[in-house]
């Protein structure tokens, strides 16, 4: 069994894996190497060979006990007809939603246009040493739809018009979205991955009222499918502060993903029998060597004792140096050896 499974299925103490969200992208070299010559970002993660060559870039580089599929939580709404584009410095732009394309797409449609993923997860599968953990992932349905209906303006504000509006809609979406997104989750783990992590990067946008149906609900459903298949599953849902113990313990995934933003004194407090996940600021990695070495050990401190698997509070950031990673993880590893 690899560490991350002992550590989110078996809840073991002492196996301490670590992996980072984002460590195959733009911080790396070789990474941009290989974008510079394919500047269609969905062409790229439907290019199975390319995709598994960057996913194992960084487990190349530093001693890390888990590669994440080269992937997008856009390529669902990319499999339910929705075209996906990513501008320089906008960030990505779906075009305008056609709700009768998206609910009259088939699995098997889905499926076909996915395939490369699951080819790529295949490929990757067969270089990876079997002690490492193939981490799939999907986006939540709140996180894709505010992408899908282009919910949110700069600054990180919600159109609360749009939201009012079209309540069936989301209604609707949330529906079709959670039966294509355990279908995702199935091909990629019949494809050969082992884990899967559900980013709900949104959630702490949404207003308390609302957060049950849109956030905690779908992610339960999904849980429950992950559950039900014996697939480990973490759950991110970034920005939720003190409700993250509502989400831990309506949704009750394997592992937690905690933000940047939650104070780990309390999490480690509060979220009990469960694996919790990262929390350690990436913007921390910016800075001297001496002071990311000291927040590491802040966060190994204070969950010695319990199933802590070693992340960030959210993504690399692409100008991290990846001599500083390849420090972090080695001091990791060396932590109270
Ligand atoms: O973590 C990994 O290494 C695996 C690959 C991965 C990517 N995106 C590759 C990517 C994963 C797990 C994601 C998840 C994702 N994608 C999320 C959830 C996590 C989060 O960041 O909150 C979200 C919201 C997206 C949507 C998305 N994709 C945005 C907003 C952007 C543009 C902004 C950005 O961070 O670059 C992307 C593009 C993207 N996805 C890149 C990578 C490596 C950068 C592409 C490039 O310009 O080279």
């Amino acid at each position: 069994m690899n560490k991350i499974t002992n550590c989110l299925i078996n809840k073991n103490i002492s196996c301490k894996p670590i992996w980072f969200m984002r460590q195959a992208g733009r911080y790396l070299p070789e990474f941009r190497e290989i974008r510079s010559k394919n500047l269609d970002f969905i062409k790229l993660c439907l290019n199975s060979n390319l995709s598994s060559i960057i996913t194992l870039q960084p487990i190349q580089r530093f001693d890390l006990d888990a590669a994440i599929i080269f992937s997008d939580i856009l390529m669902v709404p990319y499999g339910l007809g929705q075209e996906v584009k990513f501008e320089k410095n906008k960030g990505p732009i779906l075009s305008e939603l056609i709700i009768s394309n998206f609910i009259n797409t088939t699995e098997k449609e889905f499926t076909k246009k996915l395939n490369p993923i699951y080819q790529a997860i295949t490929k990757t599968k067969l270089k990876l040493h079997n002690n490492k953990s193939l981490i799939s992932f999907i986006g939540a349905p709140w996180t894709l739809i505010v992408y899908i209906l282009g919910i949110k303006e700069e600054k990180n504000i919600l159109n609360f018009e749009i939201m009012k509006n079209k309540k069936e809609e989301i209604k609707l979406l949330i529906d079709k979205l959670v039966n294509f997104l355990c279908l995702h989750i199935k091909s990629q783990i019949d494809s050969g991955a082992d884990t899967v992590q559900i980013f709900d990067s949104w959630a702490g946008l949404l207003p308390e009222d609302l957060r049950n149906e849109y956030c905690y609900e779908p992610n339960r459903k999904l849980v429950i499918f992950c559950k039900n298949n014996k697939i480990p599953v973490i759950c991110f849902p970034k920005g939720l502060d003190k409700a993250y113990l509502e989400f831990v313990n309506t949704v009750k995934p394997d592992g937690i993903n905690i933000d940047y933003d939650l104070d780990p004194e309390w999490a480690s407090s509060n979220l009990n029998n469960i694996c919790i996940q990262g929390g350690m600021d990436p913007k921390i990695l910016l800075l001297h060597e001496n002071k990311i070495l000291k927040e590491a050990e802040k966060y190994l401190t204070i969950f010695k004792g319990s199933p802590y698997i070693f992340n960030l509070g959210h993504g690399l950031l692409p100008a991290t140096d990846p001599q500083k990673v390849d420090r972090l993880v080695k001091f990791v590893r060396e932590f109270d050896k």
